[in-house]
């Protein structure tokens, strides 16, 4: 998908994503596991009457590459520039790179 974003783009054209992300944060970290295994599924049944999708939603999130190696894999697919901000201690990333 990488390699695809860097061949659409135009020159000097700049590709952003805004993904959940690794938390930097124990406090934070711990508060943000319960709310995603204890909470979500719960409501995931309880709204959708579907638990599986919402465990499996908070499981694929962890599998996510971190931001470091992310952004590697960005400059991988041939981006130049690459930078990450973490927003909310990480919970989600917005990792950028231009085309050039
Ligand atoms: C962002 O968070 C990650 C993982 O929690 C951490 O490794 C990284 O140093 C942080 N980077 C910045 C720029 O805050
Ligand atoms: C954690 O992320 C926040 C942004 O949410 C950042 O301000 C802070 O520097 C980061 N801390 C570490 C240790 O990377």
């Amino acid at each position: 998908a990488l390699q695809e974003a860097h061949r659409v783009l135009k020159p000097g054209g700049r590709f952003l994503c805004l993904e959940f992300s690794q938390v930097n944060n124990s406090l934070i970290s711990s508060l943000y596991d319960l709310y995603s295994f204890q909470v979500i599924p719960v409501l995931g049944e309880i709204i959708a009457g579907d638990w599986k999708s919402y465990q499996y939603l908070v499981e694929s999130i962890r599998r996510f590459p971190a931001q470091e190696e992310f952004k590697e894999m960005i400059e991988d697919a041939g981006f130049l520039k690459v930078e990450y901000q973490n927003l909310t201690s990480g919970i989600v990333a917005i990792h950028s790179g231009f085309k050039l």
